[in-house]
């Protein structure tokens, strides 16, 4: 039995259960019922179809359940409206517990749902996707897209608890578990230099590997540091802004591929590798570093280059979009060594239009 982590918020602060976390699930529902509390899921039909037993064995009934289609444009202002009125039509009132069992769409979707329903209820989270179990779920980013960008509306809303079962990565589409690594190297570039040279001894990873709980927990521990300190991303450098090390590379080419072109993990493995790059132009990193992560994100079939006709101007455009930029200004995450990052701003548009045009952009 692994111990659950905590993220430390005070009042706020909530487990996240590994292993047994099935069993710990199930205790909840029970403790929820034996409330009186009501209880609702928000889940999708690829998830409920690829897993269609788990919520009754933890405890939960199909009627409780909202299924919504999978995919990046549940995330909307369409289906955000859907998950209330569901809630509402069944008179759910204060006391109800809503969970989220899918991918980071579901999560940020029904997290801003727990977050703007009779101005908050308490939310759960069971994620189903690599990317989701190391990133989105824990530190309570909630939210949806609109037309204009993506994550433009949301709250932070942290959950109750987070329930990671890597059993279910089981019948992940592999595109997609490829798709979770690159955030998972990305913690290794950020913060963890031990983390990137155990992923780059391995022989790729797949949800069947042994070594996959652990490297899932130490991502978890990693951001549930980096949200105690700077909850809200407000540092004024550093801070939770970290995770975002190519990032804002990534919305770029995800706002003008089209959302779904790239997964967003896809977008994130070429994103580290121009962060990288960006680091070298800014003599922060040895110029051999390149190549180094180029290896490691490859080893995880993952690309580091973009192979649809993208243009620099748009791209361009798109990054100034970014609600991450302060006052204007392009801001970035670099690294100082792989496995250490910074925020830096003030940088010229011609080095990041010179960077584009490498990575394929036209
Ligand atoms: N995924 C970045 C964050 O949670 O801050």
């Amino acid at each position: 039995m692994t111990a659950p982590l905590t993220v430390a918020l005070a009042d706020r602060s909530y487990p996240i259960h590994f292993n047994e976390s099935a069993t710990a699930l199930k205790a909840e529902v029970s403790q929820l019922r034996a409330a009186k509390r009501s209880i609702r899921v928000i889940s999708d039909a690829r998830v409920l179809h690829a897993h269609p037993s788990y919520l009754a064995q933890a405890g939960f009934h199909d009627n409780e359940i909202l299924s919504l289609p999978s995919g990046e444009p549940t995330k909307s202002v369409e289906f955000f409206s859907q998950a209330l009125s569901f809630l509402a039509s069944q008179a759910a009132n204060r006391d109800c517990a809503l969970f989220a069992f899918g991918g980071g769409v579901i999560g940020d979707l029904a997290g801003y749902v727990a977050a703007s329903y009779l101005r908050g209820i308490d939310f759960y989270q069971i994620p189903t996707t690599l990317l989701s179990m190391v990133d989105s779920s824990v530190g309570g980013k909630t939210g949806i897209n609109l037309p204009e960008g993506k994550n433009l509306v949301g709250a932070f809303w942290q959950p109750k608890a987070v329930y990671i079962d890597a059993a279910l990565l089981q019948t992940l589409p592999p595109r997609e578990f490829a798709a979770g690594m690159a955030e998972v190297i990305k913690y290794g570039m950020l913060a963890d230099a031990k983390l990137l040279s155990n992923l780059e001894a391995l022989d790729g990873l797949d949800a069947s590997s042994e070594e996959l709980p652990a490297v899932i927990r130490r991502c978890c521990e990693i951001k549930a540091q980096v949200v105690a300190d700077d909850e809200k991303e407000t540092a004024a450098s550093g801070g939770r802004a970290l995770l975002n090390l190519g990032h804002t590379f990534a919305h770029a080419i995800e706002n003008v591929a089209g959302y779904g072109t790239y997964l967003h993990g896809e977008a994130v493995a070429i994103g580290l590798k121009l962060a990288t790059q960006l680091s070298v132009h800014l003599e922060q990193i040895p110029a051999g570093d390149v190549a180094h992560v180029q290896r490691i994100i490859e080893q995880f079939k993952l690309p580091t280059q973009i192979d649809e006709p993208l243009k620099v101007v748009d791209l361009m455009a798109a990054m100034q979009r970014d609600k991450k930029n302060r006052s204007g200004h392009l801001r970035f995450v670099t690294m100082t060594h792989l496995g250490t990052a910074v925020t830096t701003d003030g940088i010229g548009a011609e080095l990041i239009e010179n960077l584009w045009r490498e990575a394929g952009a036209e």
